[in-house]
C-alpha cells in the first residue's frame, strides 16, 4: 500500500491540473469525495468547513499532525494548491455513513451524552456542542462536524491532543479541552458521538452563527 502511494508523490514541477487527478492519491484511504472507508481510522472528509480541510493539510504538512503517509505526501505540495484541495473536499456532500452501534453500556453513553450537549463545568469541560454546533455539524469557516466519524478515530484525535501529536494554532482549544478529559470520558464521548443519526442536512453552520466559549487560534469569535 505504501509503496503504491508513493508512486504518487508529486513534484511542484509535476502537479495535475484537474481536481480529479490532485485528488487521487486520497481515494484508496479517505473514499470517493472523500466520504470515508471501512477503515475506522482514515476519516471523512466530505462537507467539513474548507478552512479546517485547509488548515489540517498545513499541520500534515508543517508535521504539527503526524501521519508518516499523509505527512509524506503533502510536503511538497504548494500552500495555495492545499487550500483548493480543502475547498474541493468542503464542497462534496455524499450522504453520511450510518451510525455506528455501540456495544458499550447505557450509562456509558450516558455519560458520552452528558459531556458532548453539557460538558462538566467543575472539571474545566465545556460542553461539545458549544463549539461544533447544537447539531454537532460544526461551523464555518474552521470548526469541524463531530458525526461521520469513528468512535476509534475519535479517541485517537483527542489521544493526539493529550498527547501533543496533534495541536492546532494557538490557543490550541482542543487541546485544552482534551487535556481535562479522562481515558474514560474519551471512550464514553467517542462512542456516544458515533452512534449519533445523521441529521436531515449535514453542512456546517454559517459563520459566527453563535459564539464560542473561549477563543481557539483556528477560528474567528465573533457570534452572537
Ligand atoms: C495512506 C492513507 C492516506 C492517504 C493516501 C491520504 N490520507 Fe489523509 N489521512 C489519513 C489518515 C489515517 C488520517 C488521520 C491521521 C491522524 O490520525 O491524524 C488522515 C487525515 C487527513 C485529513 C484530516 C481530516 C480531519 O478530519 O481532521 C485531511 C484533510 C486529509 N487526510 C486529506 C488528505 C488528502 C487531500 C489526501 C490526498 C492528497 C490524503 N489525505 C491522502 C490517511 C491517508
Ligand atoms: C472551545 C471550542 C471547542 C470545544 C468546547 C470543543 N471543541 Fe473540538 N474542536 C474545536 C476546534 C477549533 C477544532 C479544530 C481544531 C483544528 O483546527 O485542528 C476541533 C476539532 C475537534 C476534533 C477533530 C475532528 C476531526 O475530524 O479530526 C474532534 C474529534 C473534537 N474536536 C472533539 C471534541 C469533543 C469530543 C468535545 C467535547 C468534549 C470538543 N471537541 C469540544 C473546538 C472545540
Amino acid at each position: 500500500m505504501f509503496f503504491a502511494f508513493a508512486a504518487n508523490a508529486q513534484t511542484p514541477n509535476d502537479l495535475p491540473d484537474t481536481m480529479a487527478a490532485r485528488v487521487q492519491a486520497c481515494t484508496p484511504c479517505h473514499g470517493a469525495e472523500g466520504r470515508g472507508t471501512n477503515d475506522p481510522y482514515f476519516p471523512r472528509l466530505a462537507g467539513k468547513p474548507s478552512g479546517y480541510l485547509y488548515h489540517q493539510l498545513l499541520a500534515f504538512k508543517n508535521d504539527r499532525r503526524k501521519y508518516p503517509p499523509m505527512n509524506y505526501l503533502l510536503e511538497f505540495l504548494p500552500d495555495d494548491y492545499l487550500k483548493k484541495i480543502g475547498d474541493y473536499f468542503a464542497e462534496q456532500r455524499p450522504d453520511l455513513p450510518p451510525a455506528a452501534v455501540s456495544d458499550l453500556s447505557k450509562s456509558v453513553l450516558q455519560h458520552g451524552e452528558d459531556l458532548a450537549t453539557q460538558g462538566d463545568m467543575e472539571r474545566g469541560i465545556p460542553a461539545c456542542v458549544s463549539c461544533h454546533g447544537s447539531s454537532l455539524t460544526g461551523m464555518e469557516p474552521a470548526i469541524p462536524g463531530l458525526l461521520g466519524l469513528r468512535a476509534a478515530y475519535i479517541s485517537a484525535q483527542l489521544g493526539g491532543w493529550r498527547y501533543g501529536t496533534r495541536t492546532a494554532i494557538a490557543p490550541d482549544c482542543m487541546q485544552i479541552v482534551a487535556g481535562h478529559l479522562t481515558e474514560d470520558d474519551v471512550r464514553a464521548v467517542a462512542a456516544w458521538l458515533a452512534q449519533r443519526p445523521a441529521p436531515a442536512d449535514a453542512s456546517p453552520a454559517p459563520q459566527a452563527s453563535f459564539a464560542l466559549p473561549f477563543a481557539c487560534g483556528s477560528q474567528p469569535n465573533e457570534g452572537k
